[in-house]
């Protein structure tokens, strides 16, 4: 976090006594922090306490004529690298979900480009309620980070979910959600992961025996990469990786919506998601009753979501898996070619293999070379391959760079 500005924003609730330690813990990963605190806040610790942990005078005045004189409020809002908000009040996560700009803290919010986190902390009634909710999804389909709540004792006297996460956790949080130096700094990556469920009729639904794991592992080492990712998720119970924006889908035909609003501006595609190759032709609209003996589902294809975005004209680096139980490499070279990837991870599925477990083996494959991964666990074999992809995009630059001054 070397030389990156960081707001830390402070609302009104006792867990603003923790702030004070989240300031340094940012601030010892080398990081500048402006502390700009709400009204509410004031009441529990003091301006003072984060001046002298921040080294900077505290604002929390949207109507401080000097402070604006120094610094504005919108030149604040751009100089922020990322804003946390920590603790994040049930009414601070309301007005910012309204798009309110009442106060110093809630205007920045509104007029930076920059990342946003929340750690909200509070009663754990008061987070359960469907407002709160309510403004919770709109904030995170928005692409605010949601931080927590941890479930623990409150400072209520009662026990339950609402309780700030702890300031060192925040901090390797946030690191995540800067933008990064790493190998994949800068780029645009979309995530494919997951299996699809298709329905036959309301209640029932043909899927497969994905659980993500891959998928989820590959965003989270692409994110560590420093990459902006995007993770469109079929249905799994798995828990979003730090700093990675995800968006929900169901079905094959929704996976393929998601990826093409998506795709503009992205770099790096890379189609992990089990995605169902056939669908009930026709999904009953009532619960379809058991009259016959025998029951034929007419099944359709539904679209190749990775051979669509390979075959666009203006199109990201493509990678590809293949899930195998047999002839492992040769399919997948097939589908290398076939699909018009850039490179292919291919792996052997079934019988006890990959789906659902830690761990994994991995080949990839690209027209000219060949790499084996090994036998790993998911995330460690996730890094290997974001490193390949790295290199492997990193070199198609610096061949396209040479090639124009060349000409
Ligand atoms: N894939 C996709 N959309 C589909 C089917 C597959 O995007 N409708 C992608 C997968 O995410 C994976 C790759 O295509 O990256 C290969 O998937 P796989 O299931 O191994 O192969 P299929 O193309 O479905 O071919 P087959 O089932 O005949 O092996």
């Amino acid at each position: 976090m070397h030389g990156k500005h960081i707001v830390v924003g402070v609302t009104g609730g006792i867990a603003a006594y923790k702030s004070p330690d989240l300031v340094r813990r940012v601030r010892e990963r080398g990081a500048e922090v402006q502390v700009v605190m709400t009204g509410a806040a004031r009441e529990f610790v003091t301006a003072t306490t984060f001046q002298a942990v921040s080294g900077r005078p505290v604002r929390s005045d949207l109507w401080d004529a000097q402070a604006e004189a120094a610094m504005g409020h919108i030149e604040l809002a751009r100089w922020a690298d990322a804003v946390i908000v920590a603790p994040a009040s049930a009414d601070f996560l309301a007005r910012l979900a309204a798009g309110m700009a009442d106060d110093l803290l809630t205007t920045l919010c509104l007029a930076t480009a920059a990342p946003i986190a929340v750690a909200p902390a509070m009663n754990h009634v008061m987070w359960a309620n469907a407002a709160t909710r309510a403004n919770v999804a709109v904030l995170a389909a928005r692409g605010v980070q949601i931080y927590g709540p941890g479930e623990g004792d409150q400072a209520c006297g009662e026990s339950g979910e609402g309780r700030m996460l702890e300031p060192l956790d925040l901090a390797e949080r946030l690191q995540l959600l800067l933008p990064g130096e790493g190998s994949l700094g800068g780029r645009r990556v979309l995530v494919t992961a997951g299996p699809t469920r298709e329905r036959i009729d309301p209640v029932r639904f043909i899927s497969n025996r994905s659980s993500g794991k891959m998928g989820f592992a590959v965003a989270q080492a692409a994110r560590e990469a420093g990459a902006n990712v995007v993770l469109v998720a079929g249905p799994v119970g798995l828990p979003t990786p730090a700093g990675v924006r995800r968006i929900d889908v169901e079905s094959a035909a929704d996976m393929l919506g998601a990826v093409l609003q998506e795709l503009p501006g992205t770099d790096l595609f890379i189609s992990t998601a089990a995605v169902a190759d056939y669908r009930p032709a026709r999904a009953a609209q009532q619960k379809i009753k058991k009259h016959d003996e025998r029951l034929d589902l007419a099944m359709e294809r539904t679209a190749d979501v990775l051979a669509t975005v390979a075959a666009r004209s203006e199109r990201p680096f493509v990678v590809g898996f293949a899930a195998e139980t047999e002839s492992v490499e040769q399919n997948a070279r097939t589908k290398l070619l076939k699909k018009n990837l850039d490179m292919i991870a291919a792996n052997e599925v079934g019988h006890d293999k990959a789906f659902d477990s830690e761990d994994n083996q991995l080949i990839v494959l690209t027209r000219g070379a060949r790499h084996e991964l090994g036998h790993a666990g998911k995330l460690t074999l996730a890094r290997g391959l974001i490193a390949l992809i790295a290199q492997e995009m990193a070199a198609r630059s610096g061949a396209r760079q040479r090639g124009s001054a060349l000409a």
